[in-house]
């Protein structure tokens, strides 16, 4: 799906997929090479790109789609009476006249040929016209801009491992959109976060509250913006049709047909933004929780079903509806096809169990069967990686208490090997939540009242290079226990008055470097400039009263002898 971009662009294009194809056949035999030991490893690497291979062929495929479309606008300025108001005929830039022998020398020989291969097809008078979008969503062709985002914050990640897509909408009640995101975040690694982007959909054509949602995005995740973690975009009013004149279908209230038809367009929308950024796309949604690794744990199973050759549609990583199902993206094409299709007829999640239905089941065969063969494509992985928080449905009225009851519980605690140090604080602990016992992994830590002033210490028993800090405030079952208005300190073990570092960084009285401080949702997390050099000690320091109790579930200090987990 997708306006073609301007025909102009579109030889660059032609020209980086040939290399994008071919370069990684290369890697491929120059990795597969002979430092790979077990054959395991090796199956799983093979898979891995396999996997890759198969996105970078759809995308190539992609292209040649353009560079049909693109000749029938050359076709289409040489011979202007056969012009009809087919698609992309309605977009102002087949208007523009332009030279066509200029382009076709600008292009590589192999372009050529495939531009001549096509433009001669589309010349013969009976060359078929196969339906596109736009024969399914008519009102497309009403707006040259209908499938122009209204909105992108993005710096253009793509070549990623796994696309997230958030789809989000306005909510009567609560929103859960900044939770989410922040729990997905923090559920990832750097290493992760590296080869994965997180769309937010922004289903809404109310211009305020789009920019009002991006600019919240912006405030508490400028960073993430910023090195391309998070896209988000917003469709163009013009893409949507006009709701009152649906079908009423499956009997349902016209609000309830309503929403379910956007939803299917929502999905489609964010599904093809998505489907060029990535090898696979995992389906999400605004109100959700994430396990600790999700990423790594959803990557290893593609890539194990592919090494045994399971021939996977859907991995499934939830149990609910359709969150976190994951698809390859060079698939996607089918799935926002058929939502296309049937957008105003089935709820979403009906649709997909419907197009594999029809994909895998023998009719002849009774309905056991056909659940047999949907098994072989549809995986499903236990325990889930996802939980649904919402309660209040964006559709009015609905009240959405289904929870995944495969996901288990989320651990009240994440357990860190730590240097050693000796761990000491003036707050005072709750039954046996003592702080050592949180240092070592073995609980969390949980005290009374914060006062003013109340410290947190960590002292080293040698002073090291510490090379990362994390302290996670509040769990799952108390989530307001957090620090609030709390800075983290480091002691310096043998600056010198004069180093330049004293002038980098705010100090206490008492001669710590203040490194970092907790965030609104409770994350104390940052990275030590080495030129502090070895540390006696790190400590929390807290400077406000507290209406809640302190829990610190996760201590992660990490020195630089020390890469554990
Ligand atoms: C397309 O053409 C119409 C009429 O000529 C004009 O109103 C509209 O602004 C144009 N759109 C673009 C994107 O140029
Ligand atoms: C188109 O470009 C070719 C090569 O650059 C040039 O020879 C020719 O005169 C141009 N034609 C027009 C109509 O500008
Ligand atoms: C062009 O068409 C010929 C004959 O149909 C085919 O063999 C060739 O592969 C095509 N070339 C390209 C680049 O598509
Ligand atoms: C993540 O990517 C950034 C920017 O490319 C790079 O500086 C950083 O080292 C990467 N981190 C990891 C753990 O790969
Ligand atoms: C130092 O403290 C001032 C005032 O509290 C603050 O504005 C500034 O950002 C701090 N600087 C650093 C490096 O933390
Ligand atoms: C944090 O504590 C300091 C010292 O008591 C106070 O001046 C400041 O207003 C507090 N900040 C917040 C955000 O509560």
């Amino acid at each position: 799906m997708g306006l073609p971009p301007s025909p102009l662009r579109r030889r660059s294009c032609l020209i980086v997929t040939t290399v994008i194809v071919l370069v990684p056949f290369t890697v491929l035999v120059l990795i597969v090479g002979p430092d790979l030991s077990t054959e395991q490893t090796l199956s799983q690497r093979l898979a891995e790109y396999q996997m890759r291979l198969q996105y970078l062929e759809s995308m190539y495929r992609t292209r040649q789609e353009d560079v049909a479309i693109l000749s029938q606008y050359l076709g289409l300025s040489q011979s202007p009476t056969s012009s009809t108001n087919s698609g992309p005929s309605n977009d102002n830039t087949s208007h523009i006249p332009f030279n066509t022998s200029s382009i076709l020398e600008n292009l590589s020989p192999e372009a050529r040929l495939i531009l001549k291969n096509s433009t001669l097809s589309s010349r013969f008078p009976s060359s078929l016209r196969m339906p596109t979008a736009f024969h399914f969503l008519p009102h497309l062709l009403d707006d040259p801009m209908s499938l122009k985002p209204s909105f992108l914050m993005s710096k253009s990640r793509t070549g990623v491992s796994i696309v997230l897509g958030v789809p989000t909408v306005k909510r009567d009640k609560q929103s859960y959109l900044m939770s989410t995101l922040q729990n997905l975040i923090t559920n990832m690694d750097e290493v992760e976060q590296n080869e994965t982007l997180i769309v937010v959909f922004i289903g809404e054509t109310d211009m305020d509250y789009i920019s009002l949602t991006a600019k919240q995005i912006e405030v508490r995740f400028g960073s993430y913006i910023e090195n391309g973690l998070i896209d988000v975009v917003a469709p163009s009013v013009s893409y949507y049709p006009n709701f009152d004149k649906l079908r009423i279908t499956l009997n349902d209230p016209l609000e309830r047909v309503k929403w379910r038809s956007k939803q299917n367009l929502d999905f489609a929308f964010l599904m093809a933004y998505a489907q060029p950024k990535g090898t696979f796309y995992v389906q999400l949604e605004d109100d959700i929780l994430a396990k600790r690794a999700f990423v790594t744990i959803m990557k290893k199973f593609a890539i194990d079903k592919t090494a045994v050759r399971d021939n996977w549609i859907v991995l499934d990583f939830c149990q609910l509806g359709f969150i976190g199902k994951m698809f390859k993206s060079a698939e996607l094409p089918w799935l926002i096809t058929f939502f296309q299709m049937f957008y105003n007829d089935k709820p979403v999640d009906w649709l997909l169990d419907h197009l594999i239905d029809t994909k895998v089941c023998n009719w002849d065969k009774d309905q056991k069967h056909c659940k047999q063969e949907k098994a072989k494509y549809w995986f499903h992985y236990k325990p889930s990686l996802f939980q649904h928080i919402g309660t209040t449905s964006s559709l009015k009225g609905k009240v959405q208490k289904l929870k995944d009851k495969q996901f288990g519980k989320i651990p009240s605690f994440y357990p860190h090997h730590n240097p050693p140090a000796s761990v000491k604080t003036n707050i005072a602990p709750y039954k046996n939540f003592h702080l050592n016992r949180a240092y070592r992994g073995e609980s969390y830590f949980w005290g009374l009242l914060p006062q003013p002033g109340d410290l947190v210490q960590f002292v080293f028993s040698h002073p090291i290079s510490l090379k990362r800090y994390l302290f996670r405030s509040g769990n799952s079952e108390h989530p307001s226990d957090r620090f609030y208005n709390t800075t983290v300190e480091v002691l310096p073990d043998s600056l010198t008055e004069t180093s330049p570092i004293w002038s980098t960084y705010n100090s206490t009285a008492d001669g710590y470097l203040i490194v970092g401080g907790f965030d609104a949702f409770g994350l104390a997390e940052g990275g030590i400039d080495p030129k502090i050099g070895t540390i006696k000690e790190i400590r929390l320091h807290v400077h406000s009263d507290s209406e809640n109790w302190a829990l610190l579930s996760e201590i992660h200090l990490q020195d630089t002898s020390n890469n554990v987990r």
